[in-house]
């Protein structure tokens, strides 16, 4: 095999390309000659941006400063986390760590791979310094060919990044870029690092895992009670949710004709998604007949048939990356059955005596045990026991063979949100306002369970709404779609 001589040259300009520090170049990539490359230096109009602050930017503000309060005389490190890999040189898209967007007030598109937010002590509180990309250079110097060459991080490959500036202004935050990160990160300073997000990071910073497992948790607790540029957020997002849900049902009738209809319900949903949105808060489950048995249906694979129910759980993350999480179970035809009306107004009366038990003051796990009283109840009347008497026994909770997950939880930036909160202050704490959370009790009788009547085996039912917290109560986020049986069936035929 003879080499050509423009492979061999390849290969020499990836290797000086490599010592540049110039990454995501393919390996079919073409030669770029010394001309050309010098002609990418030249003749670019300056198309530099005066950017307004974002939005939410004062609010993450305050949150920075409750941060350096907390952590006096120390250094903090919040990286963004980068890109993951799908496969070979295709990346999912980028999504920053929820702390770091709290933190941050950073929006969808605009978010930079691999920036690291930095608390650095001085005096009595901190210098906050977001390191990051620059926007790609166009005139040479170490990283001169990137904003052509680099096909993750490249202006002509990714889209423009903002500079330095722009993001200073945008984010109402100093900046700096990444390459200065090594040198920021030196020095004799107690630091914790949110490790796991960024391996140069990582390496830098010597582990400290108490200190560190702590700043965690402080973090998330910081997320528990929603500001009001956060709840306006939410209120967004679960608005395109609901829209996702009434998209859904104009297009029930056409997924019945697919072998795949699941997958369509999916992409009539995730198109609303990225509609109005950044994306998905998690990924669709769209659960037909007995897949609404499996909690977290992803697979999404199955056919969608009259007579059954579809059990769609779907969320909307906005752009400013906080997300909806709503369920709704609908009768394929647009009636439920007999059968599945009485699963379905079961799990119905179980949600309603959750939404009574909202109220600042109350235990976060009454409205659990509320949801769960009616459900233990309810079976009881149906006379499904299982365990028979050995289930009345306090604490067995034998019920739970048919509703294996809690009730609810937080919701935020995370659809799960919150979740290194210690038990304290979330799973035994109590509901304040500012609080946003899911209800969403659910029956689900597997195919297979010989514990259950067969007419009710493969019936499986969830509804879920989004509850904000206030001063005397609480406010459905999602009125937006029906709840009840009659009003399901209503709606459906309203949009057929
Ligand atoms: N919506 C998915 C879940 O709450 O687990
Ligand atoms: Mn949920």
């Amino acid at each position: 095999m003879v080499l050509s001589a423009e492979t061999d040259h390849d290969d020499s300009e990836r290797a000086v390309e490599r010592q540049n520090g110039l990454r995501g170049v393919g390996s079919h990539d073409r030669e770029v000659s010394a001309a050309l490359a010098e002609s990418f230096r030249h003749g670019w109009a300056d198309t530099g941006l005066k950017l307004p602050p974002v939005p939410g930017a004062a609010h993450a503000a305050k949150r920075r400063a409750v941060v350096s309060e907390r952590f006096p005389g120390e250094r903090i490190v919040i990286p963004s986390g980068g890109l993951k890999a799908r496969s070979n040189d295709f990346d999912y898209t980028f999504r920053p760590h929820s702390a770091f967007i709290h933190l941050t007030a950073e929006q969808g598109t605009q978010a930079v791979p691999d920036s690291v937010l930095v608390f650095e002590p001085i005096g009595n509180g901190h210098a906050v310094t977001l390191f990051t990309r620059p926007r790609s250079p166009r005139d040479g110097g170490a990283n001169g060919g990137e904003f052509y060459r680099d096909r993750q991080h490249g202006e002509f490959w990714v889209g423009r990044r903002r500079t330095l500036a722009e993001t200073a202004d945008a984010l109402g935050i100093e900046t700096a870029a990444r390459d200065d990160l090594e040198r920021a990160l030196g020095g004799n300073v107690a630091t914790r690092v949110l490790r796991g997000e960024d391996t140069l990071v990582d390496a830098l910073v010597p582990p400290a895992r108490e200190a560190e497992a702590e700043l965690l948790t402080f973090l998330s607790e910081l997320r528990l009670v929603k500001d009001e540029w956060e709840v306006e957020q939410l209120r967004a997002a679960v608005g395109s949710t609901v829209a996702g849900f009434h998209d859904v049902v104009g297009e029930l009738r056409h997924a019945t004709t697919l072998a795949r209809g699941e997958r369509w319900i999916e992409g009539t949903f995730n198109r609303r998604a990225r509609l109005d949105g950044y994306g998905l808060g998690f990924e669709t489950i769209a659960a037909a007949g007995a897949h609404a048995c499996v909690l977290h249906w992803m697979h999404n694979d199955g056919p969608v048939r009259d007579g059954d129910l579809l059990l769609l759980d779907a969320g909307v993350e906005a752009d400013s990356f906080y997300t909806g999480d709503v369920t709704r179970t609908l009768p394929v035809s647009g009636r439920f059955t007999d059968v599945q009306r009485r699963v379905y107004d079961l799990v119905f009366a179980a949600q309603s005596a959750g939404i009574a038990a909202l109220r600042p003051g109350a235990r976060y796990g009454d409205f659990h045990d509320a949801a769960m009283r009616v459900i233990d109840e309810g079976l009881d009347d149906w006379g499904l026991r299982p365990g028979g008497e050995a289930a009345h026994a306090p604490h067995s909770m034998l019920y739970r063979r048919y509703t294996v997950c809690g009730t609810g939880h937080m919701l935020g930036l995370d659809c799960h949100d919150c979740a290194s909160a210690r038990s304290q202050t979330y799973l035994d704490g109590v509901l304040e306002p500012g609080h946003v959370l899911t209800v969403e009790p659910g029956l689900y009788f597997q195919p297979d369970d010989l514990t259950v009547p067969e007419e009710l085996r493969g019936i499986g039912v969830r509804i879920e709404d989004d509850f904000l917290i206030t001063a005397d109560g609480a406010v459905c986020l999602s009125s937006g779609l029906p709840r009840g049986a009659d009003e399901v069936e209503a709606w459906m035929a309203s949009l057929r």
